[in-house]
């Protein structure tokens, strides 16, 4: 049972608070299936951009459980990164190896059907790749995910846009090569521009430590506009938080 938060947002902002982080992967879960099942009636394919860090892990395992496999035609899908560090494929570190690891080879996904930032390149050379491989899928089309899940950083960063990175100001490319002070690293990251093109949108937070951040966006506190995950906010889509209680504790 999820709580709905009013907000002043327009009504296809909504924010959902769940008891604890397995109600919130479930919910995740049911609201990629429902992504799917509507974008593949409709048009016959869904691209769905993932999340990288830790937080979906949980959402992914439960879209491989098998009473939910058999609801999703897994072969009409194209799964797309929101943003990977700039290391191999088999690196721990690595935002593809997750997914793999969690949700693409269990369900046996082709590796045609997984469109993989490649950070084991020259990250400005593999950010223009990416942006190249994203017009494809879309043939030429202006590029319109049909779902993009996104994490939150304790400094409100999202994907890999964090805080006074060059990234941030990207408004023409969809791709960027991102360095990171903080980590003193590069990111392949996708910019506001790719997100906010997306029909739907769904931030996943959990943990009381992204509470502060997410209680400052969620509520447009002060400064709020400091936190790059403020910017997401898809133009022609809808717009989902899910959040579980310790994620929701300073709201
Ligand atoms: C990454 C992610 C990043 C992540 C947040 C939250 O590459 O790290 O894309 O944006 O979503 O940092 O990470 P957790 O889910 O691990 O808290």
């Amino acid at each position: 049972m999820s709580t709905r938060i009013p907000d002043s947002a327009p009504s296809s902002f909504e924010v959902h608070v769940l008891p604890d982080a397995a109600a919130l992967a479930e919910a995740g879960a049911r609201e990629f299936a429902r992504a799917a099942i509507e974008a593949i009636d409709g048009q016959g394919v869904f691209r769905v951009v993932l999340a990288g860090g830790s937080t979906p892990r949980a959402l992914y395992a439960r879209l491989t459980r098998a009473s939910r496999r058999g609801s999703i035609r897994w072969d009409h899908l194209r799964f797309f990164f929101g943003d990977e560090r700039c290391v191999s494929p088999d690196h721990e570190q690595s935002n593809y190896r997750m997914a793999r690891e969690a949700l693409l080879e269990p369900l046996k996904i082709p590796a045609r059907h997984v469109l993989r930032m490649k950070g084991e390149e020259e990250p400005a050379r593999a950010a223009r790749a990416y942006e190249e491989a994203i017009r494809r899928q879309f043939s030429g089309r202006p590029a319109r995910f049909d779902l993009v899940l996104l994490g939150l950083g304790e400094d409100g960063h999202t994907a890999s846009l964090f805080p006074s990175t060059e990234a941030l100001a990207e408004r023409r490319r969809l791709v960027a090569a991102n360095y990171v002070p903080k980590f003193s690293e590069w990111r392949l990251t996708l910019t506001f521009r790719a997100l906010n093109a997306a029909r739907r949108v769904i931030f996943l937070v959990s943990g009381p430590q992204k509470a502060a951040a997410a209680a400052r966006i969620l509520k447009k506190r002060r400064g709020y506009q400091d936190l790059p995950a403020s910017a997401v906010f898809p133009r022609r889509g809808t717009f989902l938080w899910l959040l579980d209680e310790a994620a929701a504790s300073r709201m």
